[in-house]
C-alpha cells in the first residue's frame, strides 16, 4: 500500500509497528565514532599497493572506500540532487511506482521486506534493474525529467568501477585478474536508492538493520553530508562517516563464498536520526542468475576445504527475499556442514540477543 510510504508525511512521532523491543534497539551511544575503515586511492601509481590494501581491507573489514576512482563528480552531485527530488515527488506521483513484491525489477518501496516482516525500517527506497540499460531503461521514472539520462551514465560508470574492483579482489586472492568476472557471468546490476526521512525517535528503530548483502559487491554512494553507515566489527558497531568524494565498497556473500570465506561480507546496517533525512544510493553487481557459485582448486587446496556447497545465485537470491533481513547470515544455510549437521550454530545477527 503506497500509504505506507514514509516521504509522503510527516511525522511527530513513530507509529508503534516501527519500534523495535527493547534489547534490539540501536544503542546509538555505543557506536565507535568513524575509525579505520581503509581508504584506497585507486589514483595510486603502486598497483601492487593498491591490491595489498584492498586484501588486507576484505580480510579484515569486509569494507573499503575508494578516492580518485574515475567516477565524474559532476555527475554524482546530479544523482543525489535527482534522489532528492524524486523522493519529493507528490505522492500520486509515486503511488504509481509502489510496489512490494520483490519480484518487480522497478520498484519503489518502504522498509524492506513488507510482506515478511513484523517490525518495519524508517526507510523509502526505489529499486531499479540496470543491466542491460537498453531493456530497463524504457521503464524507469521520467521524472524528474533527467531521471533516465543521470542514472544512465552513472550506471555505466560505476560498473567499470566494479569490474576493475573485481580485477584487483582476484589478483589479492591469487587469481588472474579476469577470474571473478568470469565466472560471475553476465552479472545483473541493480540499484537502490535509498532515503532515510527525518526520525523523531531515531534509539528506537532502524533505517536498515543489520544485514549483509546477498550480492557479489557493493558500490554505495553516501550522503554526503548525513552519517548512518555503521559495520560491525570486533563485536562493535563504527560508523562509517561520509567522506568527500568516495566511495563506500563491501563484499557481498558472493565473493565471501567465491573466496572460501576468505574475504567476509560483514554485517552494516543503517541508522536514522532526527535533524535530518539521509539518502544513498547502493549499487549492486549481481552474478548471473545461473551461475554455479563454487571457490576455485586454488582456494580449496592446502588443507582448507570448501566450506559452502556449490549452488546457483537464482537459488540464493529466492532464499533471501523469502526471509526477514535481520536472520541469521543467509551463508550460513549454504554451509557444507549442514548436510551433516543441519542443527549447526549459525551466526546470528549481531542486534538480535540469543
Ligand atoms: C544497502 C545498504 C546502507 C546505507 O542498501 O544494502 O546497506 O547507508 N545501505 O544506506
Ligand atoms: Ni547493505
Amino acid at each position: 500500500m503506497a500509504d505506507m510510504l514514509l516521504s509522503t508525511g510527516v511525522h511527530d512521532t513513530i507509529p508503534s509497528n516501527y519500534v523495535r523491543p527493547e534489547n534490539e534497539r540501536p544503542h546509538l551511544d555505543h557506536v565507535i565514532a568513524d575509525a579505520n575503515i581503509p581508504v584506497v586511492d585507486f589514483g595510486a601509481s603502486d598497483k601492487s599497493q593498491i591490491i595489498s590494501q584492498i586484501e588486507k581491507a576484505c580480510r579484515l573489514y569486509g569494507f573499503f572506500q575508494v578516492v580518485n576512482h574515475g567516477i565524474d563528480a559532476e555527475l554524482v552531485k546530479k544523482v543525489l540532487a535527482i534522489t532528492l527530488e524524486f523522493f519529493r515527488l507528490p505522492p500520486e506521483e509515486k503511488a504509481k511506482l509502489y510496489s512490494d513484491d520483490p519480484a518487480k525489477k522497478i520498484r519503489l518501496s518502504t522498509s524492506f521486506n513488507v510482506r515478511k516482516e513484523t517490525v518495519h525500517n524508517w526507510r523509502d527506497y526505489l529499486r531499479l534493474h540496470c543491466y542491460p540499460l537498453e531493456e530497463f531503461v524504457p521503464d524507469w521514472p521520467s521524472n524528474p525529467s533527467s531521471f533516465k539520462d543521470v542514472f544512465g551514465s552513472y550506471c555505466k560508470q560505476v560498473r567499470q568501477l566494479g569490474f576493475r574492483i573485481l580485477g584487483i579482489i582476484s589478483l589479492s586472492l591469487g587469481l588472474e585478474e579476469e577470474y571473478l568476472v568470469r565466472v560471475l557471468g553476465e552479472q545483473e546490476q541493480h540499484m537502490a536508492m535509498n532515503y532515510y526521512p527525518k526520525c523523531p525517535e531515531p534509539e528506537l528503530t532502524y533505517g536498515l538493520p543489520a544485514h549483509t548483502d546477498p550480492n557479489a559487491l557493493t558500490i554505495l554512494l553516501q550522503d554526503p553530508h548525513v552519517s548512518g553507515l555503521q559495520v560491525h566489527k570486533d563485536g562493535k558497531w563504527i560508523a562509517v562517516d561520509p567522506k568527500p568524494n568516495a566511495f563506500v565498497i563491501n563484499i557481498g556473500d558472493q565473493l565471501q563464498a567465491l573466496s572460501n570465506g576468505r574475504y567476509k561480507s560483514v554485517w552494516h546496517r543503517a541508522v536514522v536520526n532526527s535533524n535530518k533525512e539521509r539518502m544513498s544510493v547502493a549499487s549492486f553487481l549481481c552474478p548471473c542468475n545461473s551461475v554455479l557459485i563454487s571457490p576455485p582448486e586454488k582456494l580449496i587446496a592446502d588443507g582448507s576445504p570448501a566450506v559452502y556447497r556449490s549452488y546457483t545465485y537464482d537459488e540464493y537470491y529466492k532464499k533471501f527475499w523469502s526471509r526477514n533481513l535481520d536472520q541469521e547470515h543467509c551463508l550460513e544455510l549454504f554451509k557444507r556442514d549442514r548436510e551433516t549437521c543441519p542443527d549447526a550454530p549459525t551466526f546470528p545477527c549481531p542486534d538480535t540477543p540469543t
